[in-house]
């Protein structure tokens, strides 16, 4: 049987944890997690061994900015969720990680089109720091047809579903079938659900993306990014992150590979809990709508289930009245809610969300000030329960 019809939840366990990697002196099958190898020299037995690890700079130890078995066994693993990538390369960040994968694809006198709902650092980049090298970007509501909107230099699409902030979701299909007719990369943010919920790779991506800071370090204490890619693209994805120098950290590549292990049992409780509070909420009379995909009268409900295999555990809801500063009432007192951003960790997260300056091809105007809540692993009981005293004293302003 290959890895790619194992169950995911048995690849995530067992995906990158070759022995070779793993064994100390005298052990024929080495320890359950790789070692933490703290390296920048690698030390070599003499000069045929320095030319020849030259000569083949990826066949073992080499330099420590090209990795040590810590951060091999994270990238194998990853690759191991998406059937049919060949491989992945490790970042410093999430948004390091979507700025190489553009990096890979775009040159000068390029054209890149972007979702408009990509997360906003992801924009930035494209106004900031790609224009002023003569790369131009066009945003496109998330439903809209790219076909038409691809023009003769566009190389790359931007991606991301459900949407950051707002939670639309892409027929990405069909995106992806547009792109490959005229030889466009597709480039998809696959944060949110990760491969377990969205394979993206078996879906046509050429590069999917993760902040690995969310579900799969799960612990809200790293940083880190990921691409993962195609055969066609994987050569040049290398070549560029080893031109731009990227490399990570031994003890977050350690903890990432342990937060994977564990990250199908943390989606499946963290996106069931959500979807109990979003269908809660849904009920209550401070909400006027809440965004969760899952949900059956989401506008991106029909896609979403045609797509994807679950829903993780972030999602947002529209408050009935009030302006931002209103929204201290909600929740400033929370106990089981932390303020903070990032999500995807253990623990519950709340945040009041603004989209104005962050769309420029669909409207802010959702309606209300939207809340958005990362569901944790608490008991959904305590998390309704906190939320229902916030809102009964969000209420009480009016
Ligand atoms: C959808 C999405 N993509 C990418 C990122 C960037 O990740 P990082 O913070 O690791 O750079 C974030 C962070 O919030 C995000 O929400």
């Amino acid at each position: 049987m290959s890895d790619d019809e194992l169950g995911p939840n048995t690849r995530l366990v067992h995906a990158g944890r070759r022995s070779e990697w793993t064994r100390g002196p005298g052990m024929a099958a080495g320890i359950v997690n790789p070692p933490v190898w703290h390296a920048s020299t690698i030390l070599f037995d003499n000069l045929a061994a320095l030319d020849e690890a030259r000569r083949h700079p990826d066949a073992g130890l080499f330099y420590g900015r090209r990795g040590t078995p810590t951060q091999w066994a994270l990238e194998e693993a990853l690759t191991a969720q998406e059937p049919g990538a060949a491989g992945t390369k490790l970042y410093p960040s999430g948004v390091a990680a979507i700025a190489a994968a553009l990096m890979t694809v775009i040159r000068t006198g390029d054209h890149v089109l972007m979702v408009d709902t990509a997360y906003e650092p992801s924009r930035a980049f494209a106004d900031r720091l790609l224009k002023p090298l003569g790369i131009t970007t066009s945003y496109y509501a998330p439903g809209a047809d790219v076909a038409p909107l691809i023009q003769p230099n566009t190389k790359a699409i931007l991606l991301e579903s459900p949407g950051s902030l707002s939670f639309e979701v892409q027929d990405v299909p069909a995106i992806v079938a547009a792109a490959k007719a005229r030889g466009v990369a597709t480039i998809l943010d696959n944060t949110w659900a990760t491969p377990l919920l969205f394979p993206a790779i078996g879906h046509g991506i050429d590069f999917t993306v993760q902040a690995l800071t969310k579900y799969t370090g799960g612990h809200s204490d790293l940083m880190m990014g990921s691409v993962t890619t195609t055969k066609r693209w994987f050569g040049k994805l290398k070549t560029q992150s080893y031109l731009l120098g990227y490399c990570v950290g031994p003890d977050d590549a350690f903890l990432a590979l342990r937060g994977l292990r564990t990250l199908g049992l943390r989606l499946e409780r963290q996106g069931a809990s959500a979807l109990t509070v979003a269908r809660w909420l849904q009920q209550h009379s401070a909400v006027a709508r809440v965004m969760h995909p899952a949900l059956p009268d989401d506008p991106g409900n029909a896609l979403f289930v045609r797509d994807f295999k679950g829903a993780s555990g972030l999602f947002g809801f529209v408050v009935k009245r009030g302006e931002r500063r209103h929204t201290a009432a909600l929740i400033d007192d929370l106990a089981h809610f932390g303020i903070g951003f990032s999500w995807g960790g253990y623990e519950s997260l709340i945040l009041p969300v603004e989209l104005d300056g962050i769309r420029t091809a669909t409207t802010t105007d959702s309606g209300g000030q939207i809340i958005r809540l990362s569901i944790g692993l608490e008991d959904p009981a305590d998390l309704m329960a906190d939320l229902a005293a916030g809102l009964d004293r969000y209420e009480a302003q009016f």
